[in-house]
């Protein structure tokens, strides 16, 4: 078709409009006609403009780039966008708070979504991660729970986006494995000052895997090259009020004027062999792994340099999931993962669809070849009349890819729902109030006064008595600061 020279309006259906100002009526004072369709296609899908928010990390911003390896990994994962030094993988992340709604502030205490999608030669791989090492719960049958108990109450819808309600603190108070994520969440790292400067963690523990089918435990780092900064409460409080939207901000405006951004990918790694030898749960997400026995071993670099051109279509359509990896790339027994396995594209199949993954902003950049067909926004044009395998009528193809050796391992157990038996609740917490600065302690110390001296009694008393656990010290502060 002639390309036109001249930009008309015109409706969906591409017909031309030449009165984009009034309805159809009835004389000029009305009433309007049921036959004006250009005001009822107008209407009808401004009336749908709003898609469902994400459950949890629903207010984000995103930025495209690109992640580079250092050197190759093969020895420990056939991965094959760590192998290469001269190959950029193309990425899009979203950064993003948990508990406040789409329109909330982005400098309240909460942990901050670290999602990164690499488009790999070997299909899309999400390493969905927060900014903190480690997680409230250890089991995804709480999560419901735990979101339920942070977000708004059933009855008022208060809080909007603060961890300083009742309901916060007794879900925390009654889950004794949430200390140590309240000793990250309460210390100055639960008000980063921007998304350029807050690390980002895989938390769960993955496998990777080589190509000789050899596996070992792996724990994701991101370090921001501008180092980690952070606001002060009183800091974030009086931005949350006269710039909510502070990081987006922040993250756009210095990728526009052409400002860095840049993180470093470090792993640590575990031989599975090593796996029941340590003093906690490698695969328990409350704990981290100490870096004195599993140093960090830096991966590559990643650089975001390029804005979104349209909100919706990359930020809030975006997709991540956990359960996109690539060859070389394996879950763990870790029960919170397996549970976030299945969470993601279920949310994602509701919020956005079923066939989400054909939005170019979750498409893989390889050809995906399948026999799935037809659902709601389609958009594939499949030519002839195979959507079956095996086929002969299309040549065989598509047909399955060569497997490689497969890491093969062995699972057996009794079938059982209870607790994992090395708990181990409050050490990394008390280990980490330690290791803090004076200055540091007297935040995390300050930053949990001021949120529980809103709270009942018997809740407050709950939460000292974890904390006392952790760290003597650390619970009579707190205590003293309540007036306990
Ligand atoms: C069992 C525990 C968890 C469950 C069931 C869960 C579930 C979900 C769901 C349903 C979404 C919304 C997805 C969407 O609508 O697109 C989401 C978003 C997200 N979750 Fe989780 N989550 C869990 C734990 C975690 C943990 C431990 C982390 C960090 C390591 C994390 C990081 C994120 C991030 C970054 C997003 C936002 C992704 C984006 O930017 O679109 N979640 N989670």
């Amino acid at each position: 078709m002639k390309e036109r020279k001249e930009k008309y309006l015109t409706t969906n259906q591409g017909v031309p409009i030449t009165d984009n100002q009034n309805s159809l009526t009835v004389g000029e004072r009305g009433p309007v006609l049921l036959q004006d369709v250009q005001f009822i296609e107008k209407m009808a899908h401004f009336d749908r403009e709003r898609i469902p928010e994400r459950v949890v990390h629903a207010k984000g911003a995103g930025a495209h780039g690109y992640f580079q390896v250092y050197k190759n990994m093969a020895p420990y994962t056939k991965a094959n966008f760590l192998h290469d030094p001269g190959k950029k993988t193309p990425v899009f992340v979203r950064f993003s708070t948990v508990t406040g709604g789409r329109g909330s502030a982005d400098t309240v205490r909460d942990p901050r979504g670290f999602a990164v999608k690499f488009y790999t030669e070997e299909g899309n791989y999400d390493l969905v991660g927060n900014n903190l090492p480690v997680f409230f719960i250890r089991d995804a049958i709480k999560f419901p729970d735990m979101v339920h108990a942070f977000k708004g109450a059933p009855d008022s819808n208060i809080p909007s986006a603060s961890s300083a309600h009742n309901r916060f603190w007794d879900f925390i108070s009654l889950t004794p494995e949430s200390t140590h994520m309240i000793t990250w969440l309460f210390s100055d790292r639960g008000t980063p000052e921007s998304y350029r400067m807050m690390e980002g963690f895989g938390v769960n523990t993955y496998v990777w895997v080589n190509a000789d089918g050899e596996a070992v435990y792996v724990k994701y780092h991101w370090k921001p090259k501008l180092g980690v900064h952070n606001l002060d409460r009183h800091e974030a409080t009086r931005l949350a009020g006269v710039d909510p939207d502070h990081l987006t901000r922040d993250l756009r405006e210095t990728i526009a004027r052409g400002g860095e951004v840049e993180y470093e990918l470090s792993v640590q790694l575990m031989e599975m062999a090593d796996e029941l030898k340590q003093m906690f749960d490698p695969l328990d997400s409350t704990k981290t792994w100490p870096e004195d026995k599993f140093p960090l071993i830096p991966v590559g670099r990643m650089v975001l340099d390029c804005n979104p051109e349209n909100f919706f279509a990359e930020v809030e359509q975006a997709a991540f999931c956990p359960a996109s990896i690539v060859p070389g790339i394996d879950f763990s027994a870790d029960k919170l993962l397996q549970g976030r396995t299945f969470s993601y594209a279920d949310a994602q199949r509701y919020r956005l669809g079923a066939n989400y993954l054909q939005l170019p902003i979750n498409c893989p950049k390889v050809p995906v070849n399948n026999n799935q067909r037809d659902g709601a926004m389609q958009l594939g044009l499949f030519s002839g009349p195979v959507n079956y395998e095996p086929n002969s009528l299309a040549g065989g193809m598509p047909k399955e890819a060569p497997a490689g050796t497969p890491r093969v391992y062995t699972i057996e157990g009794e079938v059982t729902r209870r607790k994992i038996g090395l708990t181990n609740d409050f050490e990394q917490a008390g280990e980490r109030y330690r290791s803090f600065s004076k200055m540091d302690q007297e935040h995390l110390v300050d930053n949990l006064i001021a949120d529980l001296m809103y709270i009942d009694k018997p809740i407050q008393k709950r939460v000292i008595a974890n904390l006392t656990k952790a760290d003597t010290e650390l619970g009579r502060s707190v205590a003293k600061g309540l007036k306990l």
